[in-house]
């Protein structure tokens, strides 16, 4: 591709996210959250540079075909479960983990029939309120499942709903409440996401199930990446291909609503919306050119954005433009963009151009 959207991807920095992990969590088992294209970073490397991880959840049954058929060979959790009984099939065949959430699933598992037992992960609802059983229900569930033969091994989780806020008291009653569940000491347990890994060790267990913190964004509100010892792993950049004199008083972009402040230069770099820069980034949002701070300056359009190169009288065409990532934190750039990093890294579309780097 010769047009200059690009996300490096550092996978040196994957492994010391990944080594955090470790860090935190020492004695638990890690799987590894890759759904999403590893959120957005591309799934087959991001699992390929993780030879550590002892597991990986994705959301459905695509991906994990995907990873199996990339020579995958470690535990595979698909985190969703199964969606209809031909699921079962390819569930037997790829040997995968499966988390069960409801009772529709539980019938859809009775109902089929496979070569092998499989592992579940029992998902308990401790106060997310989106999928699981509830704790009072978990040990009828549990026995159900134990008595079919298409069961082997049996797991319980939860997932959090605000663990990111080490103020909020929800984590810590989820916490409880999962402890409290009948059944769920006898089993091998799993409630960390990433912020439970690095903000609460009560939760940690046999398993950890880290996304964003492998992919160097911070799980903690109010807390930098950088200072939780977290790197950067995608960088998003393109280059300068226009630099234009505007006049005070020029408009800039659709609608016209940015003006010039003064006669300045006016920078056009091809990324935009049609690529997964947020098109509601507003006039003022960081971007780094040259490795020195600009900022967007009107509306973001599909294959372009205009940037204000006020303090850069010396930026030319071809000049490397960052819109996140080394230099520019994803979180920053989220924030601004009232938004979370996830849906910035998830949302990065095939025209940009992925270079792996390890
Ligand atoms: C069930 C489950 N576990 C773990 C994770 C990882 O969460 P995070 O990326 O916040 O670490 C997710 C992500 O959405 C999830 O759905």
């Amino acid at each position: 591709m010769n047009r200059p959207a690009r996300a490096r991807i550092d996978l040196r920095a994957l492994q010391h996210n990944f080594r955090r992990v470790q860090q935190a969590a020492p004695h638990s088992k890690i799987i590894a959250i890759v759904k999403a294209h590893a959120y957005g970073h591309g799934m087959v490397r991001v699992v390929q540079a993780l030879p550590d991880a002892d597991a990986f959840g994705v959301a459905c049954m695509e991906e994990a075909v995907t990873l199996r058929e990339a020579g995958c060979d470690r535990r595979i959790v698909l985190l969703e479960g199964l969606f209809s009984p031909a699921d079962i099939m390819l569930i037997n065949g790829y040997r995968l983990d499966v988390v069960i959430h409801s009772l529709h699933q539980v019938e859809m598992l009775e109902q089929g029939s496979l070569s092998r037992p499989l592992d579940i992960w029992l998902k308990i609802d401790t106060g997310m309120h989106r999928l699981g059983f509830r704790p009072a229900d978990a040990a009828a569930i549990a026995e159900r499942l134990r008595c079919i033969p298409q069961v082997a091994t049996l797991r319980f989780m939860t997932h959090f709903a605000c663990a990111d806020d080490l103020a909020c008291d929800m984590t810590a009653a989820q916490i409880r409440r999962f402890n409290a569940t009948p059944g769920a000491d006898a089993a091998e347990r799993s409630l960390a996401n990433s912020a439970g890994v690095l903000g609460w060790p009560d939760a940690h267990c046999e398993w950890v199930r880290p996304g964003i913190m492998l992919y160097g964004s911070s799980p903690l509100a109010g807390q930098r990446a950088a200072a939780l010892d977290l790197r950067p792993v995608m960088t998003l950049s393109t280059e300068l291909i226009a630099v234009n004199a505007r006049s005070k008083g020029d408009t800039v972009g659709y609608g016209g609503d940015w003006v010039c402040p003064r006669d300045m230069l006016i920078g056009v770099a091809a990324i935009g919306y049609g690529d997964g820069y947020p098109r509601h980034a507003a006039s003022g949002m960081p971007v780094r050119v040259n490795g020195k701070p600009a900022a967007l300056a009107g509306r973001v359009s599909m294959d372009m954005l205009c940037i204000d190169l006020g303090d850069q009288p010396d930026a030319r065409i071809g000049d490397e433009v960052v819109l996140w990532g080394a230099g520019l934190p994803v979180d920053e750039v989220a924030a601004q963009a009232g938004t979370i990093s996830y849906e910035l890294l998830c949302g990065v579309g095939s025209r940009v151009q992925f270079d792996y780097v390890s």
